[in-house]
């Protein structure tokens, strides 16, 4: 399989990086099948068509369902609002299509577990992925493989935020972000799930939880100023985590914290040291390595800062360069070549469908417990 054909649907924040993504791809990997850009799909048609010349597409359309039964296309991407899907990703499973879904997989745990169980018995005529692109960071790979080999002894806690100020003004307008059958979970859905992806890929799967919940800022002005709408989603969300390896964590997310702008700050504690991260500086990992009981060298106990560069793959698929470092986009084209290469090669990428949903069993896990008055709930 030399080319694979892409259909993308939406062409906002994350479609653009889809398309980015498959433009780079090649170039930047090589060993990749280098995707086709058949169609682009957005609403209007002649949004689609603005932007299927900008980004390279043959085609432009406005019915997503045209993507889907199109003979050219092999791979979907999904790059719109929550609430569309679970229709398009089931539509795109049923026409023997591969789905590149962006996360949250469905507005309600329900429809995401429908589309996992779609995605499995499509196995292995359909491979799917979602876009949890932070555990594709180099500096992320990288924490992880000095957790497997031992460099902060046995690993005894996580700790992670999740918090961007997108919402922190009071007075921005209400939009269909705060409703629930419009965008699901507030906070969660949107910052939280990529936390809980990252606590997993460290620490192992979470076995129980407890958790509360909040919303700061109860309704909105609406756009004419002169009614207010209500905010039916969480601001804010914090869980208490027990690991099945039976470690403690904890984890908060916010969307109304001024100042943090896309911080996924986490830090990995173990018996002999710990790791500390944050994705506002995506390319530096903090590392503590305790040592010897510390005598004399104790007054040069510290952290040591580790810049992201070639010997921390793929980061030398991009430059050569150490410490010039790697972007968010970077983490989708990263994100793209492991998915084409699972279609090539007929396996599964991480993560797939099956995987993401157990990454959101946990954020529907913290809803619950939040509504329930901080009840455990098991997973
Ligand atoms: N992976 C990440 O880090 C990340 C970051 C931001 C958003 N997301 C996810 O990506 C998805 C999209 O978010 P966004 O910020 O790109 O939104 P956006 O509003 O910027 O873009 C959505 C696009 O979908 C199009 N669209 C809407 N209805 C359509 C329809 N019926 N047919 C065709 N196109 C349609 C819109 O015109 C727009 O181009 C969401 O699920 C969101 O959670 C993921």
């Amino acid at each position: 399989m030399d080319t694979i054909g892409i259909g993308l649907i939406g062409t906002g924040f994350m479609g653009k990086c889809h398309a980015l993504a498959y433009r780079a791809v090649k170039a930047v990997f090589g060993d990749v099948p280098t995707p086709r850009l058949e169609v682009l799909c957005d609403i209007p048609g002649e949004a689609a068509r603005r932007h299927a010349n900008q980004f390279g597409f043959a085609r432009a359309v406005s019915d997503w369902r045209v993507v889907m039964a199109d003979p050219t296309v092999d791979v979907v991407s999904i790059t719109t609002p929550n609430k569309l899907h679970r229709e398009m990703a089931l539509a795109a499973i049923s026409a023997g299509k591969h789905v590149y879904c962006e996360k949250p997989l469905a507005l309600t745990l329900h429809d995401a577990e429908e589309m996992a169980a779609a995605a499995e018995s499509a196995l292995p005529d359909v491979r799917t992925i979602v876009g949890y692109n932070y555990l594709k960071n180099p500096a992320l790979l990288h924490a992880k493989a000095l957790i497997d080999t031992g460099a902060i002894g046995r690993v005894i806690h996580f700790r992670g935020a999740c918090d961007e100020d997108y919402m922190a003004n009071p007075a921005l307008p209400w939009s269909w972000r705060c409703l629930a059958n419009e965008a699901g979970l507030g906070a969660l859905g949107d910052l939280g799930c990529h936390l809980v992806s990252v606590a997993m890929h460290l620490a192992g799967p979470i076995a129980s939880l407890s958790a509360d919940m909040g919303t700061v800022h109860g309704d909105r002005p609406k756009p004419d100023g002169l009614a207010r709408g209500p905010v039916e989603n969480e601001d804010w969300a914090t869980a208490l985590l027990r690991f099945a390896n039976g470690i403690g964590g904890v984890i908060t997310t916010s969307r109304v914290v001024w100042g943090r702008k896309g911080r996924l700050a986490w830090e990995v504690h173990g018996d002999a040291g710990m790791i500390a991260f944050d994705q506002e500086r995506m390319n530096e990992l903090q590392v503590f390595e305790a040592g010897p009981a510390p005598t004399k060298t104790a007054a040069r106990h510290g952290f040591k800062t580790i810049l992201t560069g070639p010997a921390h793959p793929p980061y030398g698929q991009f430059t050569p360069a150490p410490g010039h470092g790697l972007s968010f986009n970077d983490q989708k084209t990263i994100e793209v070549a492991a998915f084409l290469r699972a279609v090539r090669d007929g396996r599964n990428p991480y993560p797939n469908f099956a995987d993401a949903i157990r990454i959101e069993r946990v954020i529907h896990a913290i809803a619950t417990s939040a509504r329930l008055g901080g009840v455990r709930v098991d997973l």
